[in-house]
């Protein structure tokens, strides 16, 4: 594997330092810990190399350069080829499984509400975040804003009510206030439901706790939801239940529920911000659905905490990365997080295979195309492996710039036969000749189609590597880098 550690820069002076270089995409041409910082995509066809060309070399780069880790696991061998990538550099120490029975826990609910800057309305908008996530890949009419609200305001008043009731509640506890709350106004109003109902009872202990302030005001709002919510049409109140109940679920059921939901936190994204290199081993490609809503909480919560820390105090670059970033993209949350990762010394690495599928992903509506463009315009440094999606390739032969080439044309009258008497008397055959100006691709659209997709017998990937605001030093704003892959 020589030809990495030649191209993976070591030895900084400061190691956290945003100038620091991080790995070359030719002899004279670097990219810094900074450039990273303003997000690096990876895209190319299935099997054009991407994970073992340029992600393994970007990974052990960023390995190097002791930054920490929130790694997103798609495929099931993922977890055993970080573990492969820690040890290799130095990181074994780092290394942490988290997944199925392995001892790592993270309750969502109870670090969201006590993580710096942690509140209900916090929670309520992860919740919320996940609901238009989970009701895009159902195709339940994620645009439509009023079961959105309602949503949200149902989350919001659970994870209310089970606090004061629970002090620091769970997901489950959640849970039961919601499949506890009442169906009719008399019954919100009576005295076997307050005694009887967990809802019930947890308000009930915030009015024995005779709260003042902030916490009775509280009370009061969660009051006055309970009778609102009794008053609902049974319709309106079934689908809202629903849609909270869906994403309470993903977290709820099955094997995710041991390692979310356990009122337990061993592991959580203060490990990752201290340099652990954190693998979430539940890969979507195994566990579904489940494993994807936990892998994006962990995402939202990792994202957060970086933005918000004291960058002076722990300069340490947090890298999240997602190999088939399809599956774990969040555009409210990324889009924002991403105008500000320089400043937080956040790395993303998304992979994925082309526009078209992270556009189906996100519900393949005109809405999600937007999200999309706008995503991927965030992710500065492009590296653009080997493609066949005309989509995809139109796309970036675009944004890789056109250049004039002038176009001549010409035609002849000069029959084939020479015209002895025509030549006596001075006629000259008939011709002509045009030229025109034409803007054409820098890197056509079929050209990605014929990048080297590595293997055999050279274990080579090609790439077009594109930075915004880059002119590389071959006087372009892309140039064509070749990434070994690791030869086992
Ligand atoms: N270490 C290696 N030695 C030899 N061949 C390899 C090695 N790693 C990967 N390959 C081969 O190189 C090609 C590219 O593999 P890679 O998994 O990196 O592609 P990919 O773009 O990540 O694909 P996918 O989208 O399916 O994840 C595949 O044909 C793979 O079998
Ligand atoms: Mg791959």
């Amino acid at each position: 594997m020589g030809l990495f550690w030649r191209r993976t820069i070591r030895a900084p002076v400061n190691p956290f330092d945003l100038s620091r270089p991080l790995f070359r995409v030719s002899d004279a041409d670097i990219v810094t810990l900074g450039q990273a910082c303003e997000g690096v995509l990876i895209c190319g066809a299935t099997g054009a190399g991407k994970t073992s060309g340029p992600g393994d070399l970007i990974a052990r780069a960023l390995l190097n350069a002791g930054a920490g880790f929130l790694v997103l696991c798609a495929k099931t061998d993922e977890c055993e080829r970080w573990e492969r990538l820690c040890r290799e550099a130095g990181r074994a120490a780092d290394f942490v499984r988290f997944g199925p029975g392995g001892p790592a826990k993270l309750d969502v609910l109870q670090y969201a509400l006590s993580m710096p800057g942690g509140s209900i309305d916090a929670v309520a908008q992860l919740l919320d975040q996940l609901a238009d996530l989970s009701s895009r890949s159902s195709g339940s009419g994620g645009d439509d804003k009023f079961w959105q609200l309602l949503a949200a305001k149902i989350a919001r008043r659970c994870i209310a009510i089970a606090r004061l009731g629970a002090g620091a509640p769970t997901l489950a506890e959640v849970r039961r206030v919601l499949a506890s709350l009442p169906h009719t106004p008399e019954e919100a109003v009576s005295r076997e439901w307050a005694l009887n109902s967990f809802a019930g009872r947890c308000l009930a202990a915030a009015v024995d706790h005779k709260l003042t302030g902030a916490d009775a005001r509280l009370l009061e709002q969660c009051g006055a939801f309970v009778e609102e919510w009794a008053a609902l049409s049974d319709k309106t109140r079934s689908i809202g239940y629903t849609m909270v109940d869906n994403v309470l679920d993903r977290f709820l059921f099955g094997e995710m529920a041991g390692l979310v939901a356990a009122g337990e936190t061993t592991l959580s994204p203060e490990d990752v911000l201290a340099g652990k290199v954190v693998v979430l081993d539940v890969p979507v490609l195994r566990y579904r659905e489940p494993a994807r809503f936990t892998q994006l909480a962990w995402k939202l919560l990792v994202q957060r905490r970086v933005l918000q820390r004291d960058v002076r105090a722990n300069p340490r670059p947090v890298v999240i990365w997602s190999d088939e970033a399809q599956f774990f993209v969040c555009p409210s949350a990324d889009c924002m997080a991403q105008s500000v990762a320089r400043q937080a010394r956040m790395v993303t690495v998304m992979m994925t295979q082309s526009v078209p599928l992270l556009v189906q992903e996100l519900g393949g509506t005109p809405k999600a195309e937007q999200e999309v463009t706008a995503l991927l315009t965030n992710l500065q440094t492009k590296v653009l492996c080997q493609n066949t999606c005309p989509v995809t390739n139109e796309a970036f032969s675009k944004l890789l710039g056109e250049h004039r080439d002038v176009l001549y044309s010409g035609s002849s009258q000069m029959g084939n036969e020479f015209d002895f008497v025509g030549d006596l008397m001075g006629a000259t055959p008939a011709a002509s000749c045009s030229y025109s100006e034409q803007y054409r691709p820098q890197y056509p659209p079929w050209k990605f189609g014929l990048l080297s997709k590595g293997g055999p017998p050279g274990f080579a990937v090609e790439a077009v590597v594109f930075q915004g605001g880059r002119v590389w030093s071959n006087g372009r704003t892309w140039l064509v880098s070749t990434f070994e892959q690791p030869r086992r």
